[in-house]
């Protein structure tokens, strides 16, 4: 069953090599092994079942690598039900809608900030002046990190991305971070205030609370979850928007569509392309034998564009669709941040549509993280031209 293609091509031409590999694999070799033993899995239906079978398809690193046990404790991405189901209903608790909901005066005033200076910039980059700098400042609200320490929360980020090694004293930036935020959770232990840290320390579920060493995973899951993931979002929205003009004249005419817009941009481009479980036990998937203890990945890249389960899944229309994509996972794991992901790009794309007439994608597009799950754009040039007559108050 191996494919001599089973090896994905680059994003370097922006990502049409791949969207035409994922389209061949997922007619040819929907379930196939790569020559280091990866299992890639591209049908909507096959992807479903691995979402929804956590029992066979696990979340837990440790089954292949031991040593992981300790560093993912209370990480519930990395973990299986039951331990799963304690924490995710513990954390649930306190990221309650509400929460989510309360942060939007926020989020537009943080967002239209960031706008403005980027508005005035010589050579605006959606992704440097929005895009990336956006998220960070929403997940420091929502943990509650006070405002003078948000250059410090940003840097951490900064560091998180390019790879996070040794500092010069020798500590490493998990350390530094986790000494911060220990000492800010001992806070509001003694004395809670409306944010999320205090709602963690506090939230209770059959008498039993989280651990400080569970906040604090937590806290640096939403950081690693809901950052690059958002940024590729927004930046993919643009990039959607450049590609099929016709939808944006349709959002323009009526905003009423604009949720419908971004979910597409999360079917026809989702910022994880694809995710990691190891099997717990044989098992057959699309009629291909998968061994215990593998590695698989299944693409949210094929099954969000699987002929089989959305009618003409290459069309890009901002109508809300009957089926939903899997951008967000599935089953157990689903992304608990997709509330407050939808949110910020709403707020946006509010904002960039009220602001400027056209946002013009310049040449020098640079597609590709270091991460080979992501997909998006690292740096996006663009030209800002204000509506009429924003630019004559302007
Ligand atoms: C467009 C933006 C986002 C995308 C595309 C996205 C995608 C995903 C996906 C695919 C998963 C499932 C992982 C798996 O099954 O292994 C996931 C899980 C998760 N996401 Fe998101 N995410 C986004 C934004 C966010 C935000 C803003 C937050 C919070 C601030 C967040 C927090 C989480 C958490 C905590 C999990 C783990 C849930 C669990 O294991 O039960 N995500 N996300």
């Amino acid at each position: 069953m191996t494919s001599p293609e089973a090896r994905p091509p680059s994003l370097a031409d922006g990502g049409s090599a791949l969207f035409a590999w994922v389209d061949r694999m997922r007619e040819n070799n929907p379930v196939t092994v790569d020559e280091d033993g990866t299992w890639h899995v591209f049908r909507h239906a096959d992807v479903h079942r691995i979402f929804t079978d956590h029992r066979t398809f696990s979340s837990d690193p440790g089954l292949l690598l031991p040593d992981t046990a300790e560093a993912v404790r209370g990480n519930m991405a990395a973990v299986d039900p039951p331990v799963h189901h304690r924490l995710r209903k513990l954390v649930s608790k306190a990221f309650t809608p509400k929460v989510v909901a309360d942060l939007e005066p926020r989020i537009v005033t943080a967002a239209d900030t960031l706008i403005t200076a980027m508005a005035e910039h010589d050579a605006p980059d959606l992704i440097r002046d929005l895009a990336y700098a956006l998220p960070v400042v929403v997940i420091g609200e929502l943990i509650g990190i006070p405002p003078e320490d948000r250059t410090l929360y940003r840097s951490w980020a900064d560091a998180l991305l390019s790879g996070g090694g040794p500092r010069e004293d020798g500590t490493s930036l998990t350390d530094v971070m986790e000494t911060y935020l220990a000492d800010l959770l001992g806070q509001r232990r003694r004395n809670p205030e409306n944010d999320l840290f205090s709602a963690l320390a506090h939230a209770e579920v059959d008498g039993e609370r989280l651990a400080d060493h569970e906040v604090l995973n937590f806290a640096s899951l939403l950081l690693a979850a809901g950052h690059i993931t958002t940024t590729m979002m927004l930046g993919n929205t643009v990039l959607s928007l450049h590609e099929f003009p016709a939808a944006e004249t349709a959002v323009r005419r009526d905003r009423a569509l604009l949720p419908g817009l971004l979910e597409e941009v999360l079917r026809h481009r989702p910022p994880i392309m694809r995710l990691l479980r190891i099997t717990t036990t044989d098992v057959e998937l699309g009629g291909v034998a998968i061994p215990a203890r593998s590695m698989v990945t299944p693409w949210l890249l094929g099954a969000n564009r699987d002929p089989r389960h959305y009618t003409d899944p290459t069309a890009f229309d901002p109508r809300p669709r009957r089926e939903a994509h899997l951008a967000f996972g599935g089953g157990v794991h689903f992304c608990l941040g997709a509330p407050l992901a939808r949110l910020e790009g709403r707020v946006v794309f509010d904002l960039l549509l009220d602001r400027f007439a056209e946002i013009r994608v310049r040449d020098g597009i640079q597609v590709g993280y270091p991460s080979p799950m992501i997909f998006g754009v690292r740096e996006l040039p663009v030209e800002l031209v204000p509506h009429p007559a924003v630019a004559r108050s302007a």
